[in-house]
């Protein structure tokens, strides 16, 4: 009976030295990117009541946020803007003076350390709310590929680090890549959200950045929940239209797609912990049911641990916080 039970999982388990050699897993605020709006012809930050902690940001007190943000060791930031005025064809995106480019150009010049990457998606923009142009009721395909492609241009020549298309009409990736290395970006990457599900966890965002469809959703576009060779398709054509990063979108119910995207191609994977996930911690937490840093901390651990490389979390900040404690 000495020698029973042979292996004792639990030795080392005993202490936190011990436990930290076995850690199979790790966060480190290198991993971090943290999202951002910032809305044109606002003074003051708008907080957004479903997601506790996140406004929208004016351009003036932009750039002192992300210098905190610096300080934090966050290396990158991904931005959305709100523009004053929306339109059919979502002029504002791609407008030299639209609000995201006068944000780059800002804090390209204030806070040139932290990688600037930015959303490249129409749904902001439209006075529809639908991701590309319309016609005839329909989100039309490659009339809005051009648009998108202007768009991610026109944040690369404001200095932006990173493009991430989030739209998900075909042949984007690509049609940013021609008209970025047509105009000399061949040194700029592309972030494509390849698997990006229509997700009802896409809720609090579609407040923080006005961007709910007027009519109809986005299952013409997004993805059905259901399918995960489906995605490993979406990342294939990503890849082969010049994607350096790839992305799974949401996360957490979504982990086995991480996880087959991983062992599916060599490329980096971002996950995005999305603004539905945010807000139901916060919830949860505001409650007093939860212990919030416990479990965001668990729940980051869990993105990583399915196989992604760099987490996009409004929790970033309090993360970078959390690990220096
Ligand atoms: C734009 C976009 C969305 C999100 C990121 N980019 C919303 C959507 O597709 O409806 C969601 C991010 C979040 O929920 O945190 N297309």
């Amino acid at each position: 009976m000495s020698n029973f039970p042979m292996v004792r999982m639990r030795r080392t388990r005993q202490n936190e030295r011990l436990r930290a050699l076995v850690r199979e897993t790790h966060l480190s605020v290198d991993q971090f990117i943290y999202p951002l709006f910032v809305a044109e012809g606002i003074q003051e930050p708008q907080p957004i009541s479903s997601m506790p902690g996140i406004v929208q940001w004016p351009l003036e007190l932009l750039g002192r946020e992300v210098e905190r943000i610096a300080s934090l060791g966050i290396p990158a930031v991904l931005l959305f803007g709100i523009p004053g005025e929306k339109d059919a064809v979502g002029s504002q995106a791609y407008a030299s003076e639209g609000i995201i480019q006068q944000a780059i150009r800002l804090l390209k010049a204030q806070v040139p350390d932290v990688l600037v990457m930015t959303d490249v998606c129409l749904c902001e923009y439209t006075d529809h709310g639908h991701c590309g142009v319309i016609h005839n009721g329909t989100v039309e395909n490659d009339e809005s590929l051009s648009l998108l492609a202007q768009m991610a241009l026109s944040h690369v020549e404001a200095g932006a680090d990173l493009v991430a298309p989030s739209d998900m009409m075909d042949g984007r990736v690509g049609a940013i890549r021609h008209l970025l290395d047509e105009h000399g970006f061949q040194q700029t990457p592309i972030m494509a959200y390849s698997a990006k599900f229509a997700s009802g966890f896409y809720g609090p965002f579609r407040e923080a950045a006005g961007s709910t469809p007027q009519f109809g959703d986005r299952r013409s576009y997004q993805m059905d929940p259901a399918n995960v060779r489906e995605a490993l398709r979406e990342v294939d054509l990503d890849i082969a239209e010049g994607a350096d990063v790839v992305m799974v979108k949401p996360a957490l119910a979504y982990l086995d797609v991480i996880r087959q995207v991983r062992e599916h191609c060599s490329l980096p994977i971002a996950a995005y912990n999305v603004s539905g996930e945010y807000s139901m911690i916060k919830a949860a937490a505001q409650q007093g049911w939860i212990d919030e840093q416990r479990i965001v901390m668990e729940v980051l651990t869990g993105i990583r641990r399915a196989g992604a490389d760099m987490l996009i979390t409004y929790f970033a900040p309090d993360v970078a916080q959390w690990l220096r404690e």
